[in-house]
């Protein structure tokens, strides 16, 4: 829960005081699915979305899921979003049931999700604003993520205003001024151009660096995938399943350098030959 405190609002409330509000309401989460079945229906045809999936990611961890299109990764997301109902197994958040949606779990998908009538830092607000948060410690939060995001300069923008790039930097700060527990990303840069997508990377990993939330995150870039994550989870797809996983022992600093490495080179073969025989 975020701080709704008096202490907070008394106090001269800039990017500092967030920034302690963040680090005081740090619960990360641990998502665990066992035996997770999914079919579609409509009518007499059936589908077979997902088949027997079993995945811990453990509070912390950066973990992504890489497959080809079709292979069942948005279905997966949107269940432990709350968002898709399964048909069998367990999907468990720090030990409960995933009912349904919530604030424990912050989304960020590909579209821009912005509301467009409203400026930066409210949109950043947004949630905080929805449960109540009072105005003082909103702006602490909203501040310090507009640090994080290096979008200062930008807090009383409209989205219209923002490159693509930008858009995604909001929609990962209001994601993350929430405090969720995890933070579930569906290919976010997936409709960037190669060098804003590379810089999005980079972001990203200098907020997890600070944040150390839990991250899902679901692309079909290999390259991203290798880059950014812990461990890779890879798909196959008819039906939808795990075929493989990978453990990225690659240097917590991740630089550009990384990416000539031999073990990034020797692991990119290896995920295109997995996903070329899908
Ligand atoms: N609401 C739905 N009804 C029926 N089939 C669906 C529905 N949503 C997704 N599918 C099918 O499930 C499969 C997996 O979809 P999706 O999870 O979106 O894959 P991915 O994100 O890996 O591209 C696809 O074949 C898709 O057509
Ligand atoms: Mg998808």
């Amino acid at each position: 829960m975020v701080n709704g405190g008096t202490a907070a609002d008394t106090a001269s409330v800039q990017g500092d005081d967030g920034q302690r509000q963040a680090e005081n309401d740090l619960i990360r989460g641990k998502i665990e699915i066992n035996g997770l079945n999914k079919i579609y229906t409509s009518g007499k045809a059936r589908f077979e979305a997902l088949r027997d999936i079993d995945l811990t990611v453990e509070p912390n961890e950066f973990v992504t899921i890489l497959g080809p299109s079709g292979c069942g990764k948005s279905t997966l997301l949107r269940i432990v979003a709350g968002l898709e109902d399964y048909s069998s197994g367990d999907v468990l958040l720090n030990g409960d049931p995933i009912i349904g949606p919530g604030a424990d779990r912050g989304m960020v998908f590909q579209g821009y999700t912005l509301f467009p009538w409203l400026t930066v830092r409210e949109n950043i607000e947004y949630g905080l604003k929805l449960k109540g948060v009072p105005t003082l410690s909103r702006r602490g939060l909203s501040s310090y993520y507009l640090k994080i995001i290096r979008l200062e300069p930008f807090a009383s923008a409209y989205p219209k205003q923002l490159s693509g790039g930008m858009k995604q930097r909001v929609a990962i700060a209001r994601a993350l001024a929430n405090r969720p527990k995890v933070l579930l990303m569906d290919e976010p840069f997936g409709a960037l151009d190669a060098q804003t997508k590379i810089e999005m990377q980079e972001m990203l990993l200098d907020v997890w660096e600070k944040e150390k939330t839990t991250v899902l995150f679901i692309t079909h870039d290999i390259e991203e995938a290798i880059f950014l994550s812990q461990r890779i989870i890879v798909m196959g797809a008819n039906p939808g399943r795990i075929l493989q996983e990978f453990q990225i022992d690659l240097p917590a600093q991740r630089t550009a350098e990384v990416r000539e490495m031999p073990e990034f080179l020797r692991l990119k073969r290896e995920l295109a030959q997995l996903l070329r025989h899908e």
